[in-house]
């Protein structure tokens, strides 16, 4: 299941995977994303921080469509994918996961992770799978990638289990799993390491790190600057939605305008 960008490599090959320009929107009278500009590179893995209320998961919001711009674009490969939504997106193989996993409660381990199969529509898919307990050979081939990506975030003895008995950690590398079902080039990550004890964290820094490995593109949101450093040779830094600063993690984190706005300050 490719879902590559019709990027011609050879004459594009210095083309950012995605691309944000000018980008606004507005909630009412509040513009949370106020003129932002950003890009990745293919198989970059950059951090986007600030504080509270900065505007990053906004950000998240419109590059994978689940908001439309006020107004700004939104680039991938050579595509302006502005006006198109969620599901159109994750079709262009973009991924994301969410600050606040909400897994499907009552559903198992293993069947959260299936709505995430794509080409089925994810819902359909599984409430076929349900319903009529037949599996097709399609169907089949799902179940062991699923399978195949709950071991590699260590929570394939967990897969019978209702999901409303994993942890927060555990939560978040169940969606990543899920996301994974639909071979995304690009994985939006917001804030993995939130209330995450510390061994798992060690273990969503190495499937994110083995992620990128495989040529995954990745923008982390994270406050655990840590981890951030530990993970992203480029950080971007968003205030009152718009960019603050840029740079390696050593670079930002002495930026008197970062430092300030951390502290509370209007940089
Ligand atoms: N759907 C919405 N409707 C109205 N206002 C919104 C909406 N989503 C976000 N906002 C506002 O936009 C601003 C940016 O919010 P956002 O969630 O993007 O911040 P954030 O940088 O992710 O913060 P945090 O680090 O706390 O997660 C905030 O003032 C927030 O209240
Ligand atoms: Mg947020």
């Amino acid at each position: 299941m490719q879902t590559g960008f019709s990027i011609n490599g050879s004459v594009h090959s210095d083309m950012p995977l995605i691309e944000v320009r000018g980008l606004v929107k507005q909630f009412g009278g509040l513009r949370a994303i106020d003129g932002m500009s950003m890009a990745l590179k293919r198989g970059e893995m950059v951090g986007l921080i600030g504080p509270n209320g900065a505007g990053k998961t906004t950000m998240f919001n419109l590059i994978a469509g689940a908001l439309k711009p006020t107004s700004g674009a939104i680039r991938i490969g050579d595509a302006d994918v502005s006006g198109e939504g969620a599901e159109q997106r994750i079709g262009r193989g973009v991924g994301r996961t969410f600050q606040i996993p909400r897994p499907f409660a009552e559903m198992t381990v293993l069947e959260n992770v299936l709505t995430g199969a794509q080409g089925q529509s994810g819902e359909r898919f599984w409430m076929n799978f349900l319903s009529t307990r037949k599996v097709a050979a399609e169907e089949r081939a799902a179940v062991e990638k699923a399978r195949a990506l709950l071991d590699f975030v260590l929570l394939a003895k967990l897969q019978n289990e209702p999901a409303r008995v994993l942890s927060g950690g555990q939560r978040k590398l169940l969606e990543l799993a899920r996301i994974l079902m639909a071979d995304p080039d690009v994985i939006l990550l917001d804030e993995p390491a939130a209330g995450v004890n510390p061994t798992l964290l060690e273990l969503i820094i190495d499937r994110v790190r083995a992620l990128n490995g495989q040529g995954k593109t990745i923008l982390l949101i994270e406050h655990n600057m840590e981890m951030v450093a530990r993970l992203c040779g480029r950080v971007i830094v968003m205030a009152a939605g718009k960019l603050l600063a840029e740079g390696t993690p050593a670079e930002v984190s002495r930026h008197p305008a970062v430092v300030s706005a951390y502290l509370g300050g209007v940089a």
